[in-house]
């Protein structure tokens, strides 16, 4: 009997590799925290929390409990709410405009740059009303927003600006680090991302003392002092068992941004000269962190459809701009008013990206594709 040794299967995402460079300290860590007892607001929220302030060059983090509250109690810890208006762009994750709902504020949606799929900060200024107090720039895919262009549209039209980073932990730009723009800026740490806890987990940071106070209320039913409530707030407190597997992955974000680097390199050279195809671009000055690699293709369903029947996962992201999703359709947007996005979903095809991807199944991808094709 012959035995058949078949390819290791390719995977969108690798969470055993990662879990597998930092086994020993997420272990010890969380026997640590197990055997303290100290789930909630624990020692390693707060080391987790100084240790994030610091790689991001910023003079505070707050845990939270997901990326989506971090957007959210970060617009309310600035002051956004009711009678409100906050920018955003159509392109991105539901939750970007969702946290903007959820603070009782309007959502003023703009389009996205042809090039970068980021927002078009062109657009900005014409998109406001006498009411529009923020932009929420996301940084798309892992790589940073035009932030000069939407600074100075913030700044021509008076709006604060606060940045969805729930994409692009560690990138940079010309040398600032995500989360260097705006009042603050909101990280996810759902398990997928660049850094990801083993569940929900989320972060705010900014420099400023107040925001950072306001923000560690809101968290935390309101209160800073325990039993006085003065105010409102939420249960969103970052676990600790969570904040332990953070910090162990911190200390690999570089290492494993790199890697994600390497791996975007070789699927330009991969991919470069198929039929049809457009590589994703680098805005110039941008260090892109590559947490999505996400081509456009002619015959897109199809080509997924193909992909997926070789065994190649690849996705979406995200197959409805915001103002097309049916619990956005009271805002009055159709089809037509954002155009660039509208064509852009109909293209994106994102292929399987992360640290572990080797050059064997790089390759792999790359032959599925070039059959997938048209
Ligand atoms: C751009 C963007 N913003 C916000 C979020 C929300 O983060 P979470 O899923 O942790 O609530 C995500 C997560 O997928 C995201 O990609």
């Amino acid at each position: 009997m012959t035995t058949v040794h078949s390819a290791p299967a390719i995977t969108f995402v690798d969470l055993a590799s990662q879990h597998a460079d930092v086994e020993h300290e997420v272990e010890a860590g969380l026997r640590r925290v197990i055997d303290a007892c100290a789930f909630i607001n624990g020692p390693d929220v707060a080391a987790f929390e100084s240790a994030w302030a610091a790689y991001c060059g910023r003079s505070h983090a707050a845990g939270v409990a997901n990326g989506t509250d971090a957007l959210e109690l970060a617009l309310r810890a600035v002051g956004v709410g009711a009678g409100d208006e906050v920018v955003v762009p159509t392109n991105s994750f539901i939750a970007s405009a969702e946290a903007v709902a959820r603070t009782g504020a309007g959502v003023r949606l703009v389009d996205c740059d042809p090039d970068f799929l980021l927002i078009d900060a062109d657009r900005i200024t014409e998109s406001c009303t006498s009411r529009t107090r923020a932009v929420l720039p996301v940084h798309l895919y892992g790589q940073i927003a035009p932030m000069e262009s939407v600074a100075a549209a913030a700044a021509a039209s008076g709006l604060m600006v606060v940045e969805d980073a729930a994409q692009a932990h560690g990138a940079r730009r010309y040398g600032l680090c995500v989360g260097s723009w705006g009042r603050a800026a909101g990280f996810s740490f759902y398990p997928g991302k660049n850094l990801g806890a083993y569940g929900d987990g989320g972060a705010v940071v900014t420099d400023e003392d107040e925001v950072v106070t306001a923000l560690k209320a809101l968290r935390d039913h309101g209160s800073l002092k325990r039993y006085e409530h003065p105010t409102l707030g939420f249960n969103s407190r970052l676990d600790t068992l969570q904040a332990v597997v953070l910090g162990a992955k911190l200390a690999r974000l570089n290492e494993w941004n790199e890697a994600r680097r390497r791996a975007a390199a070789r699927y330009d050279e991969l991919l470069d000269g198929l039929p049809g195809v457009r590589l994703p671009a680098t805005l110039a000055g941008n260090e892109h962190v590559w947490h999505l690699y996400v081509v456009r293709v002619p015959e897109r369903d199809r080509c997924l459809a193909a992909l997926h029947a070789s065994g190649v996962p690849a996705g979406i992201h995200y197959p409805t701009p915001i103002h097309l999703t049916g619990a956005f359709a009271g805002l009055g947007y159709g089809r037509g008013d954002f155009p660039v996005a509208e064509a852009a979903a109909d293209e994106i095809l994102s292929l399987p990206m992360h640290p572990h991807l080797t050059i064997a199944q790089q390759e792999r991808v790359a032959e599925a594709l070039a059959a997938a094709l048209p």
